[in-house]
Order: structure tokens, then sequence, then C-alpha cells
């Protein structure tokens, strides 16, 4: 009988349709408010078929190894694979896959949440209202910024870069810049959006950049202290992507020193760590790692894993493969 690992209990739906196949399924239940140890991933590789991970597993050719032989896939739930060694997996012929397209909507939802909720101060506002400090209506009270009309840069247009973008210009007027590997002249037509060959030459434009690039080594730090003094001074910047796309360090200066006006993000640097910094400032807003965290989408998510875990181990190429 396979033995699928799950590192940290993930929606009962994806247990269920495990458990519907026969697999003996092993919850690594010690993680509950946590993430794996090095240890539990190892304990819990020796033996499987499967491992169901979680973005946070480091998985390195260690845990891989404790998995041989019997270990065929690995099944990520998230769409992002930076916590995989890709390479790795190659050489000892172990199976990647991802949840890409069922979070779309609800990353560019939270994405838009984020943007709304920093340029109208909301969180700022909540705080204030808490406080008891709203004494009288005011012309001049906790003014923000409105969308319409603004121009959005977004930074890699994948699904979810392109279903911003969607929004930004149907529901909000903004107009669109955006940076990729390659241009697509076929939404440019659609949404009137412009394409820019450099970061350097959109985040200048911008009055909101929203990041969706994966983080690769070469996104890492993508946005550093000089590509922050080049934006503008009422700019917003708005992340769901991956927390180290952003020197956090350089961030704070910029939020502190008022090199652009506010940040939105949802990842970090150093997750779970934030920087310190970050908390007592009153022009971010924090939100942890949450922007897929919708119950829809968690189940959705669940059903892609295990159907990767299923078509590996009866033979078949997965949907979502990793290449
Ligand atoms: C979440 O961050 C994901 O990559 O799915
Ligand atoms: C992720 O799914 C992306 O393509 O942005």
């Amino acid at each position: 009988m396979p033995k699928i690992f799950v590192t940290r209990m993930i929606p009962e739906t994806g247990i269920k349709a495990l458990k519907s196949k026969g697999y003996e399924v092993v919850v690594n239940e010690k993680a509950e408010n946590r993430s794996a140890t090095k240890e539990e991933m190892i304990a819990g590789a020796k033996g499987a078929d499967a491992i169901l991970s979680i973005l946070t597993d480091k998985i390195d050719g260690e845990v891989m190894d404790a998995g041989l032989p019997t270990l065929k896939i690995i099944a990520n739930y998230a769409v992002g694979f930076d916590n995989l060694d890709v390479e790795g997996a190659k050489k000892r012929n172990i199976v990647l896959t991802n949840t890409p397209g069922v979070l779309t909507n609800t990353v560019a939802e939270h994405t838009f949440a984020l943007m709304l909720s920093i340029a109208h101060r909301i969180s700022e506002a909540d705080r204030f209202s808490r406080a008891g400090k709203y004494h009288a209506w005011g012309p001049n009270l906790l003014l923000g910024t409105d969308l319409s009309g603004k121009t959005l840069g977004v930074v890699g247009l994948g699904r979810i870069g392109s279903r911003v973008a969607y929004h930004a210009v149907r529901g909000f007027d903004m107009k669109v810049i955006y940076t990729d590997p390659k241009s697509n002249p076929e939404f440019e037509k659609e949404f009137g959006a412009q394409y820019a060959e450099k970061l350097d030459d959109l985040l200048p434009l911008c009055d909101f950049v929203s990041i969706h690039v994966p983080l690769l080594d070469s996104t890492h730090h993508l946005i550093n202290e000089a590509r922050l003094r080049i934006m503008k001074r009422s700019a917003y910047l708005i992340n769901t992507s991956r927390g180290p796309i952003i020197d956090e360090k350089a961030l704070a200066k910029a939020l502190r020193e008022n090199f652009i006006r506010g940040a939105a993000i949802d990842v970090f640097e150093f997750e779970p760590e934030i920087t310190p910094d970050l908390k007592e400032l009153d022009n971010v807003i924090i939100t942890p790692h949450i922007a897929s965290a919708t119950e829809e989408t968690r189940n959705k998510m669940a059903e892609m894993a295990v159907d990767n875990i299923i078509e590996t181990l009866e033979g078949r190429t997965p949907p979502n493969l990793i290449k």
C-alpha cells in the first residue's frame, strides 16, 4: 500500500481523497502551528511513495534521499516552488508538482485588498477608530489616494500578474505598465497596457507597483534601495509573491524616510520573522502570507496536489509537473 507523507495538515478533502485510494496517509500532526522540522521531514520521508509538502518545507537532497528508493513524487501545496531542490529531484528521478491556476483569482483579489487598504488607509483608520481617537468628521482626516486613473506597474505578467492587471483596468480604469521576460502584444491590445523592457523604466512611472515574479537567484532583492529611490515619492509597493524579492531593510528605510508613500506586503524576507522596523510603521500593511487563503482555494489546492500524487503513483504524467 503506497504511503503518503503529509508534512502539515491540509484541508480534509485532500486527506479523504488520498484515503479513498487506499493509501496509507501519515500526517505530521506535530507541526500544528509551526513548520515541520527537518527531522520530521526525514522521518516521514522514510518508506514514503509521495510527500505532500507545503511552501515552508525546505525539501533538499537529504530529505529526498531519506525517501529513496520508494519516493516517486513530491507534490507541493503551493504555486511557488522555491522551497524544492528542482535539480536534486531530477537527479533522483523524483517528480515534482505544484498547484498553479486554482489560486490565481484569490491571490489577485488579495493583492487588490492590499492595494485598496493601503491607499485608503484602512488598517490605520481601524486602529484610529478602536483607539477612541474619532471625535469629529474632518475634511483632512486620514486622507488617502484613489486607485482610479492611476498607473499600476505589474512586475511579472504570469497568471496572477495578468489577473491583477485585469482588475486594475476593468474595475478601476487604471493604466497598466508591465515588465516580463517577454512582451505580450495581445495583452497590450486588450488592456491598453504598455510594456517596459526594464524594471528601471517602469518604476519611475507608476503610482502602484505590484510584484508577481517567482523567487529565483535573478529576482532576489529585485527591489533594493536604489530601485525604491527611483519610484515616485507618492507610490505604493505591493508584494504577494515571495519575501526575499524585496530587500526588507531597504524597504523599512524607504518607508521611514518616505522615498515612497506606503507598502502592503503578504510575504517577508525572513519569513515568518518580520523586520521589526516594519511593525513600527503606520504606512505599511502586513498580512501573514494569506493571499491564497480562502476556503474555496485551499480546498482546490488540496485536490490538485492529491490529483498530482494519484496520477504519478498510477503511472501517468501528473497535470502540474514542474519541468
Ligand atoms: C503561495 O505563496 C503559493 O506559492 O502558493
Ligand atoms: C502564478 O501562478 C503566476 O503565473 O503568476
